[in-house]
């Protein structure tokens, strides 16, 4: 973007998971015979000239008082330390390598001497897709912080309003109360811009009378939030907004009271399409006569997208994980129902047209039927979210 100028870094969340050092250029080795017995950090060598520029670099000292890890080396000396182990099988990901600069240097040649390679991916996965009570923790934090935001970002809303200024409102809402920034560009679309399920240019009028479609999420102490809301910017919904508003809905509260131990966000799916067809009929959106499969053909058009994903340290997280696998207690998920219906549609009912909803909160299945909603405090029924867009 800018020739010279530092950009924000993230770290990779499955070293993070595993090492809590957010420092760039940094690498774990875990070895041993069966299991790992023995970890060797590896992170950027002190550097005045550098640490001018950048800042301060915690040095090998200051990693091994983080973390505990007793072997700590220099980034540059871990082309030799690997060649230095003895083993038949390395796990890494060398088809995806996550730093490539790294990888061509010192892991390579290493991969070329014939060891079996595996990819770590899923074992971190597997064990980042179930929250700790400390995750758990953090994850309501950012709900809590976002929800709020939601709130105070609604309370603004008027005729006739800039996305732009609803995307700042919402980004500072989420920073001032303590989250470390947005989890991810967000989307608010006014009218029927909601329709385009990536529009993240939010630099557009909602006119009054129209809705904004805000998905949003904080990142808090690297755990996520990931939110939607609709609302009409008048602070008024409309017959036809409330009319589809309340469809989608109580297809998403149907949704919620699946997220029990033993479904899968597939199965969730797989409810969400069917009774999105109900609610296409209810609206005369679908003929009442169709046949169930064009209904199902129907919910897929009008609701493009998986009803939900994993979510945790990224907002699409542990992609590694089927959704077909059974939710388990302290699983993290969004659950995300919507219905799209472009203003050009001229099969819909003219009062719908140009208008989208989506609703999205985030979850954390429990060992009893009901989850933890993490996303609670978001304005979410009709009268709620008409009383905060009226709150000053
Ligand atoms: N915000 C991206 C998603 O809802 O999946
Ligand atoms: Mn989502
Ligand atoms: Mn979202």
């Amino acid at each position: 973007m800018t020739n010279d100028i530092p950009y924000p870094f993230h770290q990779n969340q499955d070293f993070l998971y595993l090492t809590g050092i957010l420092e760039p250029d940094s690498a774990l080795v875990l070895c041993g015979t069966g299991r790992p017995d023995q970890a060797i950090l590896f992170v950027p060598r002190r550097d005045p000239a550098r640490e001018l520029w950048d800042g301060p670099r915690s040095g090998k000292d200051g990693a091994a008082a983080l973390t505990g890890v007793e072997r700590v080396h220099c980034t540059e000396e871990l082309g030799l330390v690997l060649k230095s182990l003895k083993g038949s099988t390395v796990w890494y990901d060398g088809s995806k390598p996550c730093h490539p600069g790294l990888h061509q240097t010192h892991v390579r040649p290493l991969l070329e001497g014939g060891p079996i390679v595996r990819s770590l991916r899923p074992l971190t996965h597997s064990l980042r897709a179930l929250k700790s009570p400390p995750e758990v923790a953090l994850m309501k934090e950012a709900g809590r912080i976002t929800a709020q935001a939601f709130k105070k970002t609604m309370s603004m809303s008027q005729g006739d309003i800039d996305e732009a200024l609803l995307y700042a409102k919402f980004d500072f809402e989420c920073r001032a109360h303590g989250a470390n920034f947005l989890a991810y560009p967000p989307v608010v679309a006014g009218g029927n811009r909601a329709n385009t399920l990536h529009y993240i240019n939010n630099n557009q009028i909602v006119k009054n009378g129209e809705m904004v479609l805000l998905d949003g999420g904080c990142e808090y102490f690297c755990y996520v939030s990931d939110i939607t809301r609709t609302w009409p910017v008048n602070g008024k919904f409309s017959p036809a907004q409330a009319e589809l508003y309340e469809g989608v809905l109580e297809v998403q509260k149907a949704c919620l009271s699946l997220c029990s131990p033993g479904f899968s966000l597939d199965h969730i799916y797989s409810t969400m399409l069917a009774l999105l067809g109900c609610q296409l009929k209810q609206l005369g959106i679908v003929k009442g006569s169709t046949s169930d499969a064009d209904t199902l053909k129907a919910a897929r058009r009008y609701c493009p997208h998986h009803v939900g994903h994993y979510l945790g340290m990224d907002v699409h997280d542990t992609p590694e994980l089927s959704r077909s696998q059974p939710l388990q207690p302290g699983m993290a998920i969004t659950i995300e129902p919507g219905l799209y219906i472009c203003e050009d549609d001229d099969q819909v009912p003219e009062r719908f047209r140009g208008l989208g909803v989506r609703i999205e909160d985030d979850v954390v299945i429990q060992d009893e039927i009901n989850p933890l909603i993490l996303s609670s405090d978001t304005p979410k029924t009709i009268a709620d979210v008409e009383r905060a867009c009226a709150q000053s």
